[in-house]
């Protein structure tokens, strides 16, 4: 059975872990393959509401397989902290939980250089990183000579090499720190790493083997993204991105399978838009509306806690990033935060320089020079958290979400009206959202 991926298709935080567990059901293997614990994954089930960093959001639909491939980036102590809480909660993980011995591991010393790099730019330059060690443990993945993989956890010479690595770290990371001293010390990371390596010993195995096994045995596998397409190193934001390749085209590379073998990709898109961190966002407001999507999403970060820069639907960012992540469907998010708007702006093209354009642009100074060209909406203003089909949504909500399916160039498959399984409307995305409307 081909693979099914879940993409999101802006800034992250699209509400991707909610559909992800949603399709879980009746899948056997269930793929995190790219990013580290910067993600924050929320599944709410019932009353019972889990936060996940690093452990795929399929994890607590029982009997399914959860894989965490080479290109994910693994801080052990997060990892451990999930296990246990979802342990303590009496989700039952034995067996259902493997992690790559290619994927690498974030160390101490990634998250003092993410703390100093972050700072080298300030105001408008400003990465904003979530400060969990990303950037520089993907950079020493790239770099090779400093670089300790979940296998590595498990070999003899483990505490020779961390060893090793943190002389040289200290060294170099010494003119940055005050008065010279580097808060790393070698036999106390050794201790903790040997300890994290005796617990996450039964969870490391070769998932390589086990997903192609898997792909020729005709499995269902889904491929769960982290963050969203316009962080993708190379396709996005560039700087102002993570450090990996978070848009549909990072799926066979991180999770280790060929890119042919890929069948069907739903991008995950908010009925607004949001950004944490540092970048352009043609659409931000800052005004009261701006608040009030804030407010009423409770748009702060799942990770760190901060405010998220709240704006309207992009709709030239999501088509480019629907085309370049190869998603079929749109899975629309957080249609009910918009609920008590009386009207609701849609960005449709850009000017720059005084010309009208559709594309979005390759670089960002550019991104930030350009002025968003609207059009403007009639909110629907009444509550939509209990519509459970597309007959039951307003006439408004469903000519909002077909406009945007318009404009973006690909049909609706998944409408969510509220953060519980339950609130989800599906579509036929043969069938027009207008059907049916009285006009
Ligand atoms: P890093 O991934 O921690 O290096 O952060 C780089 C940029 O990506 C920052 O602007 C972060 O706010 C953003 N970012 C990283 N992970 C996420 C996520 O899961 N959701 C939204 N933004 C993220």
């Amino acid at each position: 059975m081909p693979g099914l991926c879940v993409i999101g298709l802006q800034w992250g935080d699209e509400a991707k872990g909610k559909l992800v567990d949603w399709l879980a059901e009746g899948r056997d293997l269930i793929v995190r393959y790219q990013g580290g614990a910067n993600a924050g994954h929320t599944v709410v089930v019932g009353d019972e509401v889990y936060k996940l960093h690093l452990i795929p959001s399929g994890i607590v639909n029982p009997g399914i397989l959860n894989l965490i491939t080479a290109g994910v980036v693994i801080h052990p102590k997060t990892l451990l902290g999930e296990i246990d809480s979802l342990l303590e909660r009496g989700v039952d993980i034995s067996d259902r939980l493997l992690l790559s011995g290619r994927a690498h591991c974030v160390m101490p010393w990634h998250i003092i250089e993410d703390k100093i790099w972050n700072q080298v730019n300030s105001g408008d330059d400003n990465i904003g990183t979530t400060l969990r060690g990303i950037g520089p443990c993907y950079r020493d993945k790239v770099g090779r000579s400093f670089a300790i993989r979940m296998s590595d956890l498990i070999q003899p010479d483990l505490e020779q090499q961390i060893r090793r690595i943190t002389e040289y770290k200290i060294q170099s990371l010494a003119p940055f720190c005050e008065n010279g001293q580097v808060d790393l010390d070698a036999s106390q990371i050794v201790e903790e790493y040997s300890h994290y390596a005796k617990r996450l010993q039964p969870f490391i195995a070769d998932t390589t083997r086990l997903l192609l096994d898997a792909v020729d045995q005709d499995k269902a596998i889904l491929f769960e993204g982290a963050q969203g397409s316009l962080l993708d190193v190379d396709f996005g934001t560039y700087p102002f991105v993570t450090s990996s390749n978070s848009s549909g085209v990072g799926v066979s590379s991180g999770a280790g399978v060929p890119g042919k073998w890929i069948g069907k990709t739903i991008g995950v898109a908010k009925s607004y838009s949001t950004r944490v961190g540092g970048g352009p966002f043609p659409t931000e407001l800052h005004d009261e509306t701006g608040e009030h999507i804030r407010i009423k999403g409770n748009e702060f970060g799942t990770t760190t806690g901060r405010p998220r820069r709240c704006g309207w639907f992009d709709a030239v960012a999501v088509r480019y990033t629907c085309r370049l992540s190869g998603a079929d469907t749109i899975c629309l998010t957080m249609l009910d935060v918009l609920s008590e708007l009386s009207k609701i702006d849609v960005c449709v093209a850009y000017e720059l320089d005084g010309k009208r354009i559709e594309f979005f642009p390759e670089n960002v100074a550019n991104l930030r020079r350009v002025t968003p060209i609207y059009e403007t909406l009639p909110g629907w203003q009444q509550d939509i958290t209990s519509c459970r089909k597309r007959e039951d949504l307003p006439p408004n909500a469903r000519a909002y979400a077909a406009r945007l399916s318009e404009l973006c160039g690909r049909p609706i498959e998944f409408i969510s009206v509220g953060p519980d399984r339950e609130q989800t409307i599906v579509l036929n995305p043969d069938e027009s959202l207008l059907d049916s409307l009285v006009s």
